[in-house]
């Protein structure tokens, strides 16, 4: 089973995708991530990626496509992967299809996650991650015990820089201009999955794994 996550900026494209790896044992491959871990380890990739980031811009294709093709080719990555939050451009996508291609691989389904402008700067500006275990919280939808610490390992919670109010309006944009356009993409593909963001995160997983199932079905 091999799934793209889809949507704009706190549609909770992370919180379902690691639901559904806990679940699946299907690794969750979010570029995100990886450029994160990247610009905390000052690697030369991290560090033409930070300003990018910092300023709410969309990394070069080449970075995140080199970084995708890297941890597909990982063995893992063999009994199927969900991507979350790549593609992110037409560009992007059409280089992931023709890896997926090399590698003898097809996509199974593209979940993509809808949420009101409006939820999603609540979302983004109450969430607080540990900066130990990376574990997501939200203030008020998924408050930890103790505002300051992580629950499951005691680690300092932070705010992302990019979560700051300046940079999360240039991120809306950049999904609108480059990102929402692979919904259309994808659909004429017949490859989209259309979920509602809106509600508990249960419901959510539980109207994701139906439609994942569903797409299985069609795509074996
Ligand atoms: P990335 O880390 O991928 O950020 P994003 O796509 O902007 O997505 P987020 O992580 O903000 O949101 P999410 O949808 O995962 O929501 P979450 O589950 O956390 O990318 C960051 C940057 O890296 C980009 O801006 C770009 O610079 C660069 N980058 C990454 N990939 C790239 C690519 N392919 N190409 C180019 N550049 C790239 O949920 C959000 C909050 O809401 C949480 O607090 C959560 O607890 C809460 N929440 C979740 N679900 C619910 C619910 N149902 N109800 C209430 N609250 C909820």
């Amino acid at each position: 089973m091999n799934l793209i996550f889809l949507g704009p900026p706190g549609a909770g494209k992370g919180t379902q995708a690691k639901l559904l790896s806990n679940f699946s044992g299907i690794p969750q491959i979010s570029t995100g991530d990886i450029l994160r871990a990247a610009v905390r380890d000052e690697s030369p990739m991290g560090v033409r990626a930070k300003s990018y980031m910092d300023s709410g811009a969309l990394v070069p294709d080449e970075v995140v496509v080199g970084i995708a093709e890297e941890r597909l080719s990982q063995g893992d990555c063999d009994k199927g992967f969900i991507l979350d939050g790549f593609p992110r451009t037409v560009a992007q996508a059409e280089s992931l299809s023709e890896m997926l291609e090399r590698m003898g691989k097809t996509i199974t389904a593209v979940i993509s996650i809808a949420v009101d402008e409006e939820e999603l700067l609540e979302r983004i500006s109450g969430r607080r991650a540990c900066e130990k275990c990376g574990k997501v919280y939200h203030l008020v939808y998924e408050p930890p015990k103790d505002i300051t610490k992580c629950d499951l390992c005691g680690g300092i919670l932070y705010q992302r820089d990019d979560d700051k109010k300046e940079t999360m309006r240039k991120r809306l944009d950049e999904y609108r201009q480059k990102t929402a356009p692979l919904i259309e993409y994808y659909s004429g593909k017949g490859l989209l999955e259309e979920i509602s963001g809106t509600g508990s995160i249960e419901k959510i997983q539980v109207q994701i794994r139906r439609a994942v199932e569903g797409a299985r079905c069609d795509n074996p």
